[in-house]
Order: C-alpha cells, then sequence, then structure tokens
C-alpha cells in the first residue's frame, strides 16, 4: 500500500514538474552549490519573494497572480503538499517551487538577492526541546538576514499566540526591528492572500497574529 502510493506521488510531480526547480536537502540535488540564476529561471530581473513552509501553495499561486511584477519563490519540505501546489499552479510564469528545507537556502541562493520572506503559519513546534525548528528562531534569523536585500522585510502570520510572543522576544534579541504588529490581522486589509491554514483557523474564529520586521543593522 505504502509503495503504491509512493508510485503515485512520484508520477503526479513528474507530470507537474514543469515549475519544481529541485530538491534541497542535506546533499542531493542542487550539491553543486551553484547560486541560482534568477534571471534565467524567470527571464526577467523582477524582484524575487520567498515563501518559506508553503504547505498546498495556495498562498504563493494567488500572490503570484495577483502580483505579475514579482517573481515568487515557494520552499516546502514536504513532497505530499507540494505536489498539490505544482498541480494547482499550472504554467504561472512568475512562479516556482523547490521541495526542501529552509536550513539549506544560503547554499543556492545568492546573499542579499530576495526581497522579502512570507512565514505563513509555520509550525509552532510547541515543546521547548524543539524550539531551534520554530522558523523565527535565531539560526533562521541569520539566514533570513544573510538573503534578504537591504530594507526588505519577513512578514509572519501566526494562530498560535505562544509562537507568536516567541518570535516577539526573538526578532528583538536578535537585532530585528518589528515594524508592525497585530493580533488580529485581517489578510483582505492588506489585500494579502490568504493560506490554506488561515482559511482553517477563520473559519473556527481564532485570531491571526502578525510580525513584519526588519533587520537593524546591528551586530
Ligand atoms: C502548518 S503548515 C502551513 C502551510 C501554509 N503556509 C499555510 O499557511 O497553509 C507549515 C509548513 O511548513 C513546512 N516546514 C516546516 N519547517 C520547514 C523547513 N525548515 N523548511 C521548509 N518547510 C518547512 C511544513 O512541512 C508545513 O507544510
Amino acid at each position: 500500500m505504502r509503495m503504491r502510493r509512493k508510485k503515485n506521488l512520484e508520477r503526479r510531480l513528474d507530470q507537474t514538474s514543469a515549475l519544481l526547480l529541485g530538491r534541497l536537502f542535506y546533499g542531493g540535488e542542487f550539491n553543486d552549490n551553484k547560486p541560482l540564476c534568477f534571471r534565467e529561471i524567470f527571464g526577467n530581473d523582477a524582484p524575487v519573494f520567498l515563501e518559506i513552509g508553503s504547505g498546498k501553495g495556495g498562498f504563493a499561486i494567488q500572490t503570484a497572480r495577483d502580483n505579475p511584477d514579482i517573481n515568487i519563490i515557494a520552499l516546502e519540505k514536504c513532497e505530499n503538499v507540494v505536489v498539490t501546489a505544482l498541480e494547482q499552479a499550472g504554467s504561472q510564469p512568475n512562479l516556482r517551487f523547490i521541495i526542501g528545507i529552509a536550513e539549506e537556502l544560503p547554499r543556492i541562493i545568492t546573499s542579499g538577492s530576495i526581497s522579502g520572506i512570507w512565514l505563513n503559519f509555520s509550525c509552532p513546534y510547541p515543546k521547548k526541546y524543539q524550539q531551534n525548528r520554530r522558523l523565527t528562531n535565531k539560526r533562521f534569523l541569520r539566514i533570513y538576514n544573510q538573503l534578504l536585500s537591504s530594507d526588505a522585510v519577513v512578514k509572519q502570520k501566526t494562530d498560535n499566540e505562544g509562537f507568536f510572543q516567541y518570535s516577539r522576544e526573538s526578532f528583538a534579541e536578535n537585532n530585528w526591528d518589528i515594524i508592525r504588529e497585530s493580533v488580529d490581522f485581517k489578510s483582505e486589509d492588506e489585500n494579502e492572500a490568504v493560506t490554506e491554514y488561515e482559511r482553517k483557523f477563520r473559519g473556527e474564529g481564532k485570531p491571526i497574529y502578525r510580525i513584519v520586521a526588519k533587520w537593524g543593522g546591528r551586530d
């Protein structure tokens, strides 16, 4: 049964891989460590934004459709959900996917080349021993700082108050300035696409917490 599911997944990935740049795990593909050439990939010099933990891709796809003047790379470590995103995205010209982990991004993305990062409903990893997996842990903030161009921001949305508080502290302790925050964010107010998780949490009447943070430029 397990084998059949895997085979089916591989077939679906093969059929929809036009927008898939590759797999970014420890070792494996991209192992020549050559940085991605965005001009070659997208055929233009428009700014490139990154969504980390893009799940089934609804946010990245909608944002790409609504904003043809930007390019988007959506990164997600779980193949099973990326395949859904690839099937939904069709041949969206300003969107590409990577199956892989945020930890490895500096291997393939040139420093200072990203114009903004979205962290939408990242896993809160509530147990204390898991905190270095949270996507606002200092080891990830260091990576974002490296990838982002000056003045570019990280936008984080979550339904989890504990994760929101953790992120506020982590940004502040690591010299990021929180330039906007909300404890009842409405994506429609900022014309932002709604994610799959966001739709679910809103349906349950949960408030959405949101932070916009920018590197403060102090070491
Ligand atoms: C709770 S889901 C949210 C999905 C989507 N952003 C949404 O809002 O509907 C979080 C996703 O982040 C992915 N993820 C967690 N840690 C990651 C990492 N280090 N690198 C890439 N993806 C990661 C998980 O596999 C999961 O699909």
